[in-house]
């Protein structure tokens, strides 16, 4: 893999040899034309003022005209021709009068042909005979009819060699160059650098996450600032924190789920002991003991039944607590509802010497929305509790009273109440006030935990109240129809 760091350098490196190589290019292309263009220009000056220079003096003879153009060139430093409207040279500064007539026909020359049309003709040639280039600029010339040697010549001719040009070129070509490469190494350098910073608080963070990965969640990245990086150690922060709390969260779960497990299985254990030492007692003699065989039997029967209930709801709240229990939710009349529970509860009633009171204030065809089923076991619960947990003579009274669109249920009793520092507890599974109590009666500890998750999927609550010594109301509302 390779690292941000060795991508940002050589990112930086390419881009630089791109502009230092493209910068160098360009200006030597530029500085070469701008050269040739300067030397195109004094030539077609210095054309003007060699024939002005000539033309000058009217009497000049061939020859004449001939040793001042080798005078000038000496001087200049360049090849001077003059060439007739047939492209004759007439004299040239490189060839003795005497050869003229063997100099080839110059009308074809591109730079002559150019000074046909335009005010100035270019050109560079490589010269063979020479083995250098060569440029040549031509231009035309106004003759002058008084003269003779003006009258013949139409184009004057200059050329100078380009190696001055070239050699001038090349020297800044390499200048530029070793400026070119100099830059480079620095961008380089610079950029080495820059990355290193840019990315130090990535690299930073990439070895924290991997600290991390490997399991310290107590690792912490510094925030060093406030641009996408720090938004990323904060990110990665917050997500660590939130994977600790989960974890702290999930081992409560834990607990609480094995604690549970111990819970149920003592529960369980106790009455399946009981009932084992009765069947025991009972089958080593007991039976045939008129005086106690009855007694045990009931005792045995006692425990089963009491195997059932705590069965019947642990099945039921682990139903609900897995998201197992399917509500069915409608409307039903809450006096119909009210008063099938009153007949259930009437022979209870009597047998623990408690006044059941029904007082419904509902119109009789008032509905509610819920599940008839599992309030009717909420009702249960809650009136089981508050015969179980009443004093003899003591009174039950179960409410129903319209209040803006909801009807809240009742169930108050006259009994031992519960101290403050129990009520938040009830409604924890297996938590009893007064265990022995709770066993005498027939208690599984998980009635209110049943009843307030029920209630509590009817989007409700229930609000319990209690004074110890004088009793308890527990109360909920269902959403009217
Ligand atoms: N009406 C009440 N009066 C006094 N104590 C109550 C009442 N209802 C519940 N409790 C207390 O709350 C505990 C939990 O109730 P619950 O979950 O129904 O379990 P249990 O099976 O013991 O009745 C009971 O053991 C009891 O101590
Ligand atoms: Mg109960």
């Amino acid at each position: 893999m390779k690292s941000i760091r060795t991508k940002t350098t050589l990112s930086y490196a390419v881009l630089a040899i791109l502009l230092v190589a493209g910068i160098s290019v360009l200006s030597t292309l530029k500085i070469e034309s701008y050269f040739k263009d300067r030397l195109v220009d004094d030539l077609s000056h210095q054309a003007d003022l060699i024939f002005l220079f000539l033309s000058s003096d009217s009497s000049l003879s061939f020859q004449e005209i001939n040793d001042r153009v080798k005078a000038v060139s000496g001087i200049e430093k360049l090849r001077i021709t003059l060439i007739d409207a047939d492209g004759k040279v007439i004299a040239d500064s490189d060839v003795p009068v005497d050869r003229l007539s063997s100099v080839e026909n110059h009308l074809h020359r591109p730079e002559v042909q150019q000074a046909l049309t335009q005010p100035i003709g270019v050109d560079t040639r490589h010269s063979v005979t020479v083995g250098r280039d060569f440029l040549y600029v031509a231009k035309a010339v106004i003759s002058n009819p008084k003269n003779g040697f003006s009258r013949a010549a139409r184009f004057i001719r200059l050329s100078v060699p380009l190696e001055d040009v070239q050699s001038r070129t090349s020297e800044i070509r390499f200048t530029i160059l070793t400026v070119g490469v100099i830059a480079f190494i620095l961008i380089t350098i610079v950029s080495v650098f820059i990355s290193r910073h840019v990315t130090r608080s990535m690299v930073q963070i990439a070895r924290s996450v991997e600290r991390i990965r490997t399991g310290n969640l107590d690792e912490h990245i510094p925030i060093t600032s406030d641009d996408e990086v720090g938004q990323v150690a904060r990110a990665v922060n917050e997500l660590v924190d939130k994977l600790k709390s989960d974890i702290v969260q999930l081992k409560r779960l834990e607990r609480v789920r094995s604690e549970f497990l111990g819970n149920v299985s003592h529960e369980l254990r106790t009455p399946i002991f009981a009932l084992q030492g009765f069947l025991e007692t009972l089958l080593n003699g007991a039976v045939n003991d008129p005086t106690v065989n009855r007694s045990f039997l009931e005792k045995a029967q006692v425990n089963a039944t009491r195997l059932n209930a705590l069965l019947t709801d642990l099945i039921n709240i682990s139903q609900i607590e897995s998201g197992e229990m399917l509500m069915s939710f409608r409307f039903f009349r809450i006096n119909d509802f009210l008063r099938a529970i009153e007949q259930d509860f009437v022979q209870a009633a009597k047998q623990k010497q408690v006044t059941l009171v029904f007082d419904a204030q509902c119109g009789e065809s008032t509905e509610v929305y819920g599940d008839r089923e599992r309030l009717r076991q909420v009702m249960d619960n809650l009136i089981d509790n508050a015969i179980k947990y009443n004093t003899p003579e003591g009174e039950v009274l179960v409410t129903s009273v319209e209040k803006n669109g909801t009807v809240e249920i009742g169930v108050k009793d006259t009994g031992v109440g519960i101290a403050p520092e129990h009520m938040s507890r009830i409604f924890e599974r297996f938590y009893r006030v007064d265990k022995d109590r709770s066993r005498e009666v027939g208690g599984t500890g998980l009635g209110l935990a049943i009843v307030k998750h029920i209630v509590e999927a009817h989007e409700s609550s229930v609000d319990a109240q209690s004074s110890p010594g004088k009793g308890s109301i527990f109360r909920f509302t269902l959403r009217k129809g």
